[in-house]
């Protein structure tokens, strides 16, 4: 594993079902530096019924958005942790202007930014087909595809031996909503970021690999970019 050097923090973007979880813990393992993934915190708060779980459920089963204010709390807490330090990946953070804005000032109080965004596209044809047949690990998290990435046994976790499920809110009238809400809400994000010059554009239509060697030819060249070269080995 090459471990990071300079702080890096970096925002993957796109629409519901795009593979950013997917691709996430994949850059996890790869980079050494962790996934913070929104809708997964959520999701274990609403398990675990807290206070805070409690409210997203009404907006997540809706397909709406978490208020702003709920979520720039959470990823300010989140992002002072030791873990996050030398740099953190951000899947479903930010999701408006006004959490972008947000997340940049909380990384210039200690003196970071943001090193690049990677805004991974897809048609609409392909998220649908790819949110149809999500399972998801119940104890770990892990995510399959009934097609195109299927556990070794059907119902059952690889990785730790969970109970796999479909997300409540992958029903089909849910998955449009989200994807309006994405439309709406967090596609002006692309510009924000493209005039921002942090913008890279990634064809999410080839297979988890495909992707995630793009994303990863994406990263060095930002890397390259701010002199952060890797470690010799
Ligand atoms: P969240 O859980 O983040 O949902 P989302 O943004 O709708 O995205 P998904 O998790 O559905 O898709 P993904 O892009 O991660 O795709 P995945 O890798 O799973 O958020 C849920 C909710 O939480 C929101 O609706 C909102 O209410 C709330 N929330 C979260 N963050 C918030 C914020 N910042 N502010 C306010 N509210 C917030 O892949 C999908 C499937 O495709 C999988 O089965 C996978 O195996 C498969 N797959 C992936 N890549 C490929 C590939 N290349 N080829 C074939 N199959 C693939
Ligand atoms: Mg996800």
């Amino acid at each position: 594993m090459q471990p990071a050097l300079l702080p890096r923090f970096i925002v993957l973007l796109g629409p519901p079902g795009v593979g950013k979880g997917t691709q996430a813990a994949l850059l996890e393992k790869a980079l050494g530096i962790p996934h913070l993934a929104y809708g997964d915190l959520f999701r274990d708060a609403i398990q675990r019924k807290t206070e805070l779980g409690c409210l997203a459920k009404g907006y997540i089963d809706k397909g709406e958005l978490v208020p702003d204010e709920v979520t720039i709390a959470m990823v300010r807490q989140r992002l002072a942790e030791p873990d996050c330090q030398r740099g953190a990946i951000l899947d479903g953070f930010p999701r408006t202007i006004e959490q972008a804005e947000a997340l940049e000032a909380a990384l210039a109080e200690e003196g970071k930014a943001i090193n690049v965004v990677l805004y991974i596209k897809a048609s609409e044809e392909t998220l649908l087909a790819r949110l149809a047949g999500r399972w998801t690990c119940r104890r770990c998290g892990a995510v399959y595809h009934s097609l195109f990435d299927p556990p070794k046994e059907a119902g059952k976790c690889d990785r730790c031996g969970g109970e796999l499920y479909q997300r409540p809110d992958d029903t089909p009238e849910t998955q449009r909503r989200r994807i309006q809400v994405y439309l709406a809400q967090t596609a002006p994000l692309i510009d924000y970021y493209r005039r921002k010059g942090l913008l890279v554009e990634i064809d999410g239509e080839g297979s988890i690999e495909e992707v995630q060697a793009e994303l990863m030819r994406a990263i060095e060249a930002s890397r390259r970019q701010i002199g952060d070269e890797p470690e010799a080995k």
